[in-house]
């Protein structure tokens, strides 16, 4: 009896000295910097395994004067990490720029749910070259003043259609260099905003009608290098800022337009005959579908409006 009274004693003493795995507590080195204009916390060659349990806590000596408080940038180059790392958020409240770039060859990242939940002061997230691959939902919610989304050479082949929706601040978005086949018409219906979209080198095939209705301030739009064969007619309606439209190599044209103003408009028209004439039909079908699940939205074929059911 009293032997087996020990036994438990000493088996729950090892039971509650194991570490629990919430409590695990990694820390990440930065080497605090001033550096293009940023004070930053720079890390590189880090690997991070894929546990976005395990809680990250940024270390290092600051410089003088300065403290967590003061971060503005988070600089990862040249590391592995399958997520975003959240706690960046909580640890620098004032964090501005969140990068990732030049990831380890074959490394993969995902946008987790919550990821940005906490980084209400976010201005710029640029994540390169990193294998970025799945993208959660309404992810950026939290973000409400980013400016600049760079998320230029990674995998991504499709985009929640909410994803901008709280991101009204957004003035750039370059998905260059991803393998997009489609994007939703009303992706861009929050981002008044928005004075540049780069999607060259992607897999689009069609422009949608609707998809810049919003954006009156759009100077630049680039779709380059992509499978385009079809555009709504009435896709530059609403641009009176635009300047620049780069169609070089695609499907129904290939040409690139610059200092585009109401006056020369009518030549960009012109060079977009045969992507009119092929818009409709399919393209518009998948369009409906899409907008099935909620209420539904129909369009002529000139872009003008049948009625919301
Ligand atoms: C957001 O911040 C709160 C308060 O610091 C913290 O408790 C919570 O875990 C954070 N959430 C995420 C997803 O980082
Ligand atoms: C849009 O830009 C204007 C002019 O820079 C600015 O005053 C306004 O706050 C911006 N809107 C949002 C939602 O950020």
């Amino acid at each position: 009896m009293k032997q087996s009274i020990i036994t438990f004693a000493i088996l729950s003493l090892c039971i509650s000295s194991l570490p629990s795995t919430s409590a695990q507590v990694t820390n990440l080195p930065c080497t605090f910097r001033n550096f293009e204009g940023f004070y930053e916390c720079f890390l590189t060659a880090l690997i991070i395994p894929d546990n976005e349990i395990t809680n990250y806590a940024f270390t290092g000596t600051h410089l003088p004067g300065q403290s967590h408080a003061t971060v503005e940038r988070l600089n990862i180059q040249g590391s592995r990490a399958y997520f975003i790392i959240r706690q960046a958020f909580t640890s620098f409240p004032n964090l501005r720029v969140y990068s990732f770039t030049a990831a380890v060859a074959g490394n993969t990242m995902r946008f987790q749910q919550d990821a940005f939940l906490n980084a209400s002061n976010l201005q710029q997230i640029v994540i390169t070259g990193a294998g970025l691959n799945t993208i959660a939902p309404n992810s950026l919610a939290g973000a409400p003043n980013l400016q600049i989304l760079n998320l230029q050479n990674n995998q991504i082949a499709s985009l929640p259609h909410n994803l901008l929706d709280g991101a009204t601040s957004l003035v750039h978005f370059n998905l260059m260099q991803n393998q997009l086949t489609e994007i939703n018409q009303g992706f861009f219906s929050r981002n008044t905003n928005l004075t540049i979209i780069n999607l060259n080198n992607n897999q689009l095939t069609n422009l949608p009608q609707i998809l810049l209705s919003q954006t009156r301030l759009l100077t630049q739009f680039h779709a380059q290098s992509n499978q385009i064969n079809a555009i709504g007619r009435r896709f530059l309606s609403n641009l009176d800022a635009l300047t620049t439209l780069s169609l070089l190599t695609n499907a129904c044209v290939s040409q690139n337009f610059v200092n585009i103003n109401p006056g020369n408009i009518n030549l960009v028209h012109t060079a977009l005959q045969n992507c009119y004439n092929n818009y409709g039909g399919s393209a518009e079908l998948r369009q409906y579908r899409m907008n099935l699940r909620g209420s539904m939205t129909l369009w002529r074929e000139d872009g003008s409006l049948v009625g919301t059911l």
